[in-house]
């Protein structure tokens, strides 16, 4: 089967397509509607098919005769703790934990919000989630309790599972303050919050709602996975977009595990019983698809590692986790490369390593730029592969398929569409482009299985962030163009969301931020290009009349405001002091010129500015500071 082939057949005739993939997974029902409409009129997968996510990524495995094999691999250089986990031992932990949360009261379709480190529990609490029927919010330990109390009041959980602390780099950060402080912030009260104590931190369980995991385990008794559609929600993924509320991706049970299922062996090239590690954190939607449910779905053993790329001890933290685990594949943002290079350029820590097991290292969650791709492959002597995708889609939109035909890469490109994605470039008239020139990505509905059907309890605004500006179209947010060959380059968002250290953050959220300071009249805030971090925030500030504060006042104030509203993970890195801000003459801010202008892409100076003489001001002052 060339990829030719099997892209082809997923685009004209998608359901004969997914019904064959869905066949491959373990259905209580297996679903005769692959394709149909729902109620607000959007495509959706396998609706009559009953399933439990759980039981497909468990029980199934246990069944099968793997009970024996590792499921999780639990390796943390924080705290100086290793340990594996069976799938045997998972199904145990899963169907206790599920039996704790049933007794605080979850069943089907209720949320449970799960605010927690990396570590096993994590998982063994979402998959437990799953397990009842129920519907899992994982939200970012990097996230302050303001930015929990939003996702809190919006997906109303009836429980919270959290752990005693985090740990960083030589930091232990308690999470039960911040779980307090978000609860009295919020409307939405949970019923009961359960609390996993690390030896690092004792918490306080102070508050009527507060529960003990080991005691609630203890007093547990075990449930079996409760059959749901296969379009019944398995997660609520919150993503920033353009405003300062993040949207609540949703992700079905049955498109998600078809397209995770199917995404292991045609993109990673990955079978059962092989190491996967997914170096991010569960936080995050890759965590959420490569170090949960994807493997596990696969029958391969996950890697659950708590430490980072560099400093935890060292640039050979990666390549010592490779050896130790005899890993295959390795999946990670580019920035933790660039953190690697950075720290051992000449790559001597990677040599004290057998990489032998390694057979493909795979980047995403921001562009990979051509030197770290260059440096991966020449210190590592391995392949390299760039894979584009969003929280929304939940699996990479492009990348090449190792599984199904490798195509010879190309440096800054994610390659070609995943089969399902019938990906295009649009002008702003939503024109078709030719090849080899730049416009929006967007992707021609259906959708394939996985991507989200709407926004947790918002459907209009699931239209108007998405559907709305190419009728037929999913748009999604990213500019780019495929060449002559079909290769897709993806050159950054046409959107207010930057990406920070692989981090996706929104740009509006920020701005609300920083015109809540006292002596900001108006502001804008704009991503500018970072070696480390791939892009940091800066703002852009008009000063109220009359009053007086210096540049680094100002910016140390702003800054403790952004580590406060939003979390560190925000990481404000400069704020000028500016006389005017471009405008259409109606008082619009040219955000897309100023980000245009940051990011060194040429631009045009649209007839309507109001001042033009504003942006060459704001050039000078960035270039002065060494911004742009
Ligand atoms: N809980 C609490 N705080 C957190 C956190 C968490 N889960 N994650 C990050 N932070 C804090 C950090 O401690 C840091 O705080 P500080 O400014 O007070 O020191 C701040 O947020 C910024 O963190 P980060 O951007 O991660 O910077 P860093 O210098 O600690 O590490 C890298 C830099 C490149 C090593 C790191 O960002 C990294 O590993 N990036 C890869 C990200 C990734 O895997 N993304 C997933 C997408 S696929
Ligand atoms: P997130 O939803 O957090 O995964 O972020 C998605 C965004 O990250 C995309 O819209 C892109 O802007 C960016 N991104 C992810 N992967 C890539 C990639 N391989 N190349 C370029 N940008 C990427």
């Amino acid at each position: 089967m060339t990829y030719q082939d099997e892209y082809g057949m997923s685009v004209n005739q998608p359901e004969s397509f997914w019904q064959e993939k869905a066949a491959a997974l373990p259905w209580f029902t297996q679903p005769k509607h692959i394709l149909s409409k729902d109620e607000n009129g959007m495509d959706r997968w396998f609706a009559d098919g009953e399933m439990n996510t759980c039981y497909m990524a468990v029980d199934y495995h246990v069944e099968q005769g793997r009970g024996a094999q590792a499921a999780l691999i639990y390796d943390s250089p924080v705290s100086d703790t290793k340990y594996t986990v069976s799938y045997a031992e998972l199904q145990e932990k899963v169907a206790i934990f599920a039996g704790a949360l049933q007794d605080k009261g979850v069943t089907k379709g209720d949320r449970v919000v799960i605010y927690m480190p990396m570590i096993t529990e994590a998982v063994v609490a979402m998959l437990a989630v799953a397990r009842l029927g129920a519907i899992h919010s994982v939200v970012f330990g990097g996230f302050a309790p303001n930015e929990l109390a939003v996702r809190i009041d919006d997906a109303q959980p009836k429980v919270i599972v959290t752990a005693s602390c985090g740990i960083e780099i030589q930091k232990i950060i308690p999470y039960k303050p911040l779980i307090n402080e978000a609860i009295e912030l919020a409307e939405h009260k949970p019923d009961s919050v359960i609390v996993l104590q690390r030896p690092q931190v004792v918490a306080e369980l102070d508050r009527a709602h507060d529960a003990d995991w080991t005691a609630c385990v203890a007093a547990a008794k075990p449930v079996a996975p409760v059959p749901v559609k296969g379009t019944d929600p398995l997660y609520i993924l919150y993503t920033s977009g353009t405003t300062g509320t993040p949207k609540g991706v949703v992700r079905d049970n049955g498109g998600h595990a078809v397209a995770l299922h199917y995404s292991m062996k045609a993109i990673y090239d990955v079978d059962v019983g092989d190491v996967y590690w997914a170096a991010s954190d569960v936080g995050w939607v890759v965590g959420h698809s490569y170090i949960v449910y994807g493997p596990l779905l696969k029958g391969c053993t996950t890697v659950v590692y708590e430490g980072k790329p560099v400093r935890t001890p060292d640039a050979g933290g990666f390549w010592r986790m490779c050896e130790e685990y005899k890993i295959t594949t390795l999946f990670a943002a580019p920035t933790a490369f660039r953190a690697i290079k950075k720290e051992d350029p000449n790559g001597e820590l990677i040599g004290q390593y057998d990489l032998s097991h390694l057979r493909n290292i795979f980047m995403a969650g921001e562009r990979l730029d051509p030197p770290t791709y260059e440096w991966t492959v020449a210190k590592t002597g391995k392949p390299v592969i760039d894979h584009w995708w969003q929280t929304e889609t939940g699996w990479a939109i492009c990348g090449n398929l190792l599984g199904v035909e490798t195509k010879a890469p190309k440096p800054g490109s994610a390659t070609v569409p995943t089969p399902g994605f019938n990906v295009v470039i649009l002008d702003d008239d939503g024109n078709a482009l030719p090849a080899n020139t730049q416009g929006s990505i967007a992707i021609k509905l259906p959708l394939p299985p996985s991507c989200l059907p709407s926004i947790w309890n918002n459907f209009p605004r699931f239209q108007e962030s998405y559907l709305s500006e190419f009728p037929g179209y999913y748009c999604s947010g990213d500019g780019g163009y495929i060449d002559d060959d079909g290769y897709v380059f993806i050159m950054g968002r046409t959107d207010d969301v930057i990406n920070i250290a692989g981090h996706r953050l929104s740009t509006g959220e920020m701005e609300e931020v920083v015109a809540d300071h006292n002596a900001v009249a108006e502001c804008t805030v704009i991503g500018v290009k970072d070696e480390l971090k791939g892009q940091l925030p800066v703002g852009l500030v008009i000063l109220k009349d009359g009053v007086e504060i210096d540049e680094a006042t100002l910016f140390a104030e702003l800054k403790a405001m952004m580590v406060k509203q939003i979390g560190p993970i925000a990481c404000f890195k400069e704020a000028l002091i500016v006389g005017r801000l471009p405008k259409t003459r109606s008082g619009k801010i040219l955000r897309k010129i100023l980000r245009q202008m940051a990011d060194n892409q040429p631009y045009v100076v649209p007839s309507t500015i109001d001042d033009p003489a504003s942006l060459d001001e704001i050039k000078d002052i960035m270039q002065s500071k060494g911004l742009i």
